[in-house]
């Protein structure tokens, strides 16, 4: 795997753009087979995961035209329904594309997608709102087999905010007869973005972005050219990386309101954060203090932020109490924080970590993507020398972070396998 060779102790200063959310285009990527003709997405970020997407909806027969941040897809020659293993595997998220399938095919069969490294991470809620609408669902030799007629709305509810859940029932929904509630649905602005594409074609759904999603199939749909929404948890990361270098960084293309729970706790740190129409300001003007975080589902205390708070907490004035409510095993960076001399005791689901004057350089290993994002910015803090591997982990979500590291004064080396 790649490696990154970073040297700490610069406090990173400038501004940085941030790309378009991940977590927005997978599932816009996926919808793009409700409907055979081109639709054209701009602001799509260049990430592994959307490699994989883009080489999963190929793989069903669509048509994908790539250049610089925009993707074209045609989905009017997809004929393969099914899904296998090594796609599966290689992204999760890939789960996503059997709303649209059964939604417009009345069938689709995936391979599990497995556990990761944050969490045993089901589909029950995923296939409990496809059978609410009438599918038969097969669970059998490690793929799932959904066939329907033709879906008929029904009230679902979630028994938690499963964002994957709540797009892949709202894309299988947009088709279906009569009208779907999605009832304990997630909130997240990707969720909102991705009402906002299906609108755009001609579905009806509203209440995305608060806990009922309501549904109402239609017959038709037609093409579609959006825009995605800029990536919060990107722009978080960066926000974290000038509080942890104690430097000053400005964050552009981003949605204030989206990084709310972030902003709240960077200034709970006594952070200065300054906010404009579509930026963001951090400065440190002195030693962070100690937060207590407890991540929730949106508009809660992210998950996808938690690793790079914990890495921030390492450093800060005084003890923090970090409670990780969303995945069970999402605290895998607490090992290699202690290996650069972080203070991290994890008991459960809660880690306990007493801020330390400084962390040292060590060679650390990247166990998914964002405790990879939490390594790097404890190395831009530390002092000497760090060796980050596993850099692939931190590609599928981050676009070229060492040059984008490196524009603030980072000294930040990738070197290949
Ligand atoms: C999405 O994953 C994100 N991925 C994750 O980001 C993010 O961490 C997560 O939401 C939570 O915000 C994408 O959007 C592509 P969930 P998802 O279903 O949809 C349980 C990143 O770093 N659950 O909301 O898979 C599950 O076990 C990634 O960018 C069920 O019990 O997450 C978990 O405890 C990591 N049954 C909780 O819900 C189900 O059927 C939240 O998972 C589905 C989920």
């Amino acid at each position: 795997m790649a490696r990154y060779f970073i040297t700490g102790g610069k406090p990173l200063r400038g501004e940085i753009r941030v790309s378009g959310s991940k977590n927005a285009t997978l599932p816009i990527l996926a919808a793009c087979l409700l409907h055979g003709a081109p639709n054209v997405i701009s602001g799509v970020p260049a990430l592994k995961d959307v490699d994989t997407m883009c080489a999963v909806l190929s793989y069903l027969g669509a048509r994908i035209y790539r250049h610089g941040d925009v993707v074209r897809v045609d989905s009017t020659g997809v004929q393969n329904l099914e899904v296998g293993e090594e796609l599966m595997r290689r992204m999760r998220a890939s789960n996503l594309v059997l709303g649209p399938l059964v939604g417009r095919f009345r069938c689709a069969r995936i391979s599990y997608p497995g556990g990761c490294n944050i969490g045993s991470r089901p589909m029950n809620l995923h296939l409990k709102g496809l059978r609410a609408m009438g599918a038969r669902i097969e669970e059998r030799f490690g793929y799932i087999t959904v066939e329907a007629p033709r879906l008929v709305g029904a009230e679902i509810h979630l028994d938690v905010p499963s964002v994957g859940a709540t797009e892949n029932i709202m894309m299988a929904a947009v088709l279906a007869r009569g009208v779907t509630v999605i009832r304990n649905a997630a909130k997240e602005p990707e969720v909102v973005d991705l009402q906002n594409f299906l609108n755009r074609m001609g579905a009806r759904i509203k209440g995305a972005g608060t806990d009922v999603i309501r549904i109402e199939g239609v017959e038709h749909l037609s093409s579609v050219e959006h825009t995605v929404i800029p990536d919060r948890i990107e722009a978080g990361t960066h926000l974290v990386a000038a509080a942890i270098t104690g430097g000053d960084v400005r964050v552009t293309n981003v949605i204030p309101e989206h990084l709310e729970p972030v902003l709240a706790k960077l200034r709970e740190m006594g952070l200065e954060v300054e906010v404009g129409d579509d930026w963001v300001r951090v400065a440190a003007r002195s030693r962070p203090r100690a937060v207590d975080i407890k991540t929730l589902p949106y508009p809660g205390f992210p998950t996808d932020m938690q690793p790079q708070m914990m890495a921030l907490a390492a450093l800060a004035e005084g003890t923090s109490i970090i409670t990780e409510t969303i995945f069970e095993n999402r605290f895998k960076q607490a090992g290699e924080l202690r290996r650069m001399g972080a203070n991290i005791k994890v008991e459960g689901q809660t880690a306990i970590v007493k801020g330390v004057e400084k962390l040292t350089g060590a060679s650390v290993v990247a166990t998914d993507l964002r405790a990879g994002a939490a390594l790097v910015l404890a190395a831009l803090a530390a002092e000497n020398g760090t060796v980050v591997d596993g850099v692939e982990h931190i590609d599928r979500g981050y676009e070229r972070l060492e040059q984008k590291y490196a524009q603030l004064g980072a000294r930040i080396l990738r070197v290949p396998a």
